[in-house]
């Protein structure tokens, strides 16, 4: 299926993605995780985004859901919805260079009532190559942003 038009400059990003990452924050014990996301074009002019992590035990961790879109001249918007009660509206940046693509965005955030605060918050994803990291900041709980998850993936066969 050929990519439309506007997700031409996110077609490497296509494609299922796995590897290991580590997460931390101000006010919890630092973890590792194990994590699969896809981006998956399905015809429309969007990537539908799915992430599923485990922890280094193999027990079932987090997981997210959302939709990508570039909108056009680089500008990148990105819906997520969490299991653990927030909504992530994200908007920012791709900028594709010799060295690879990288995704910048900055997202307002909605806690339903009885979730944990999450106010706002910053991802990054890198790809050069065959290798995607991100990055994922996050203002919750009372606290200023901070980083709380970084992980390093590699495409999957
Ligand atoms: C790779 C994805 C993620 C993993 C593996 C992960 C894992 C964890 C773990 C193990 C904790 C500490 C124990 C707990 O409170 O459950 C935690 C805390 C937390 N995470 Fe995540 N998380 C992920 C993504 C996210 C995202 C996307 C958000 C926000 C939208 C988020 C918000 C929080 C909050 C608010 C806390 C509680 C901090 C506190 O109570 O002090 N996490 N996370």
């Amino acid at each position: 299926m050929e990519l439309t038009a506007n997700l031409v400059p996110l077609a490497d990003l296509v494609g299922t993605w796995t590897g290991q990452g580590t997460g931390e924050y101000p006010t919890i014990e630092p973890f590792g995780y194990h994590e699969e996301i896809t981006f998956a074009f399905v015809g429309k002019p969007f990537l539908v985004y799915s992430q599923r992590t485990r922890g280094m035990d193999g027990a079932p961790l987090h997981m997210e859901t959302g939709y990508l879109r570039h909108t056009g001249a680089g500008h990148l918007e990105f819906v997520l919805a969490q299991p653990t009660g927030q909504a992530e509206l994200a908007e920012g940046n791709l900028v594709a260079s010799d060295d690879g693509l990288v995704l910048e965005l900055t997202a307002r955030v909605w806690s339903a009532s009885t979730a944990k605060d999450v106010s706002a918050s910053r991802r990054t994803y890198r790809l050069v190559g065959d290798t995607l990291s991100s990055s994922f900041d996050m203002a919750a709980v009372g606290q200023p942003m901070a980083r709380h998850l970084t992980s390093e993936l590699v495409r999957s066969a």
